[in-house]
């Protein structure tokens, strides 16, 4: 099986300034080993052009890359705005999926602008950036992971389907376009 590897940006200006220990980066990166992958870890400040600019090199060489923080809705949450020209195109699904979720444990999640992306050859998850809610989200799509990377990162080869335990039998495929 073909490595899969896994990049969690920390978007956050007071860890990236060291007054806040990073704790959302870890939390992300034990699941994602324990999901399988390789996870290499970095930190920016809520900038723009840095978010940006370690995105794209993030998503050249890993599979799936996680921000986490600036979902929300202060001045200095930008992770939205600054990977608008960076991303290919959004998933809905991925933003939806989160939200829903995280309504479970508080209705401020509705809040957050999380979403899911594809960047080139790489599959983007921003997800809100307190560590409870960056797991929880995280812990949400994991299902969607490895279809999702099958598919957008072609290196990685067909991954299985999800179970079709809806049937009686004789229900077709899931039909992929
Ligand atoms: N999602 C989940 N699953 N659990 C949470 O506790 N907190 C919300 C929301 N999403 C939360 C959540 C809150 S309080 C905020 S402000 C937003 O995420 C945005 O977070 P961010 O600005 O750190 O990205």
């Amino acid at each position: 099986m073909t490595e899969r590897a896994a990049f969690v940006l920390t978007v956050s200006d007071r860890s990236a300034r060291g007054e806040r220990p990073d704790a959302s980066g870890p939390a992300l990166a034990e699941r994602l080993t324990a999901l399988g992958f390789l996870v290499e870890r970095g930190v920016v400040p809520d900038d723009e052009a840095a978010i940006a600019a370690a995105v794209r090199g993030a998503a050249a060489g890993h599979d799936l890359v996680v921000t986490s923080g600036g979902t929300g809705l202060s001045p200095r949450d930008v992770t939205p705005q600054a990977l608008r020209g960076v991303i290919d195109y959004e998933i809905p699904g991925f933003g939806e999926v989160m939200r829903a979720a995280g309504r479970a444990s508080t209705p401020f999640a509705a809040l957050s602008r999380s979403f899911g992306a594809r960047v080139g050859s790489a599959l983007l998850l921003a997800v809100p950036g307190s560590p409870r809610a960056a797991v929880e989200s995280l812990e949400a799509v994991a299902e969607l992971l490895p279809h999702a990377l099958g598919t957008v990162a072609p290196r990685l080869g067909p991954e299985e389907e999800p179970a079709n335990d809806g049937g009686t039998g004789g229900a077709e495929e899931p039909h992929h376009p």
